[in-house]
């Protein structure tokens, strides 16, 4: 297997997943044409081509929240990632301590915070929904400030979970579900074996309190129809603020409206994104939305982008647009898919290599200087 890019571990995930997970990981909301144009409007943004300008040292460490990492990315928060690869979350998070980039859980794991934290001696960030539980919520807050979580992602475009065809007809719900994943499951024997035996037990770590013994595959769409809050408004996330003394950051944000609601709770950072066009198909892309969206916010908290970034290159493209640092959500699990904890740590390698190239050629050194001028508007 050649791995050059992170294309290629999506291949190779193809081939080494049950369909089922691939088409989860893989797919998007309703025709997938905010998906699609996540990554055709990055694909097609110019950046300038700048000679002679002594590009011989180009740094791309930055500080997020307070902390100094070595590259301005971050692994965003992805659900049931402990069935991509065994104990997925854990391989995940030591690959991310590795490379010196936070690694964020989220709500919906297999592995808890209390098995995914302790792996590694940095600070994890940790992700939360809306629950309509707030006790439950409260609860999870407290579990992660003593597991030493430092950062609190606080998704809010989830209201209520987009229309996801795939998942229909790849087995991950419809008629005969169970049936179905078993068979793909029979017809992958080394995920089979690593994943499916060897990597249990299949439960959602974080939830598994409140769904008891059930917290299988098989509750995790219910489970979320159930208990996610479409009741939420503004004026409930005062109580996360007020529960939350660390640095909060609202992931979900695409209009400028809503950024600045984000400054005005107090919140410390916001994630520019369309949950990498999961949610609302027809939604703009989130590269499109960004700039209006900083300019909004004009340097009061940190903007943070993800949605469609395949590469070091969409990376720079982020930051040149507005943001401050990058997540990255499919890229990684296709390579935790592919190649478990190296494979996570190859890719963000393969990042910062194409980081570096793009920052050279087009004559930029610091992160701190990607900008809009180094866009070409021509
Ligand atoms: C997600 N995302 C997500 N976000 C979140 O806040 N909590 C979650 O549990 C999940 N789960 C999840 C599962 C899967 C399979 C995917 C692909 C995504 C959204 C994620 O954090 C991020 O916003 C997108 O993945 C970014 O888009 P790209 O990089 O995947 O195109």
């Amino acid at each position: 297997m050649i791995i050059s890019s992170a294309a290629d571990y999506r291949g190779a995930a193809r081939r080494r997943l049950p369909r089922f997970l691939f088409d989860y990981v893989d797919g998007g909301a309703g025709s997938e044409a905010t998906l699609a144009r996540n990554m055709s409007d990055l694909a097609t943004l110019p950046i300038r081509q700048r000679v002679l300008k002594n590009v011989a040292e180009v740094a791309l460490g930055t500080t997020l929240f307070g902390r100094e990492q070595a590259l301005p990315v971050v692994l965003a928060p992805v659900g049931l990632t402990g069935m991509y690869a065994r104990r997925g979350e854990v391989q995940a998070a030591r690959a991310a301590q590795s490379r010196g980039v936070p690694f964020c859980l989220s709500t919906v794991s297999v592995c808890a915070l209390e098995e995914v934290a302790p792996a590694i001696p940095d600070p994890i960030w940790f992700q939360l929904y809306v629950i309509r539980d707030r006790g439950f919520m409260r609860d999870l807050l407290a579990r992660a400030k003593a597991q030493g979580v430092t950062t609190l992602v606080f998704t809010v475009d989830m209201p209520v979970p987009g229309s996801r065809y795939r998942d229909a007809h790849s087995g991950m719900s419809g008629p005969n579900a169970a049936l179905r994943r078993l068979l793909q499951a029979m017809a992958h024997p080394r995920w089979a074996w690593d994943v499916g035996v060897r990597g249990r037990p299949h439960i959602l770590g974080n939830i598994a309190p409140v769904l008891g013994k059930t917290s299988g595959l098989e509750d995790f769409m219910g489970w979320l129809g159930a208990n996610f809050d479409p009741a939420i408004e503004w004026k409930d996330l005062d109580w996360i603020r007020d529960n939350w003394d660390g640095a909060l950051v609202i992931k979900g944000i695409l209009d400028p409206e809503d950024a600045r609601a984000a400054v005005t709770l107090g919140a410390d950072g916001i994630v520019v994104s369309n949950h990498g066009g999961r949610q609302l198909d027809g939604a703009l892309s989130s590269i499109r939305a960004l700039p209006a969206v900083a300019e909004a916010v004009d340097g009061r908290l940190t903007v943070l982008a993800d949605s469609g970034v395949r590469s070091g290159l969409d990376v720079v493209r982020m930051l040149a647009s507005g943001a401050d640092g990058v997540l990255l959500g499919r890229a990684w699990v296709y390579a935790l898919a592919a190649g478990g904890e190296r494979g996570v740590a190859t890719l963000l390698d393969l990042i910062a290599k194409e980081m570096r190239v793009t920052m050279a050629l087009a004559g930029v050194t610091r992160i701190a200087d990607l900008d809009r001028a180094i866009l070409d508007r021509r």
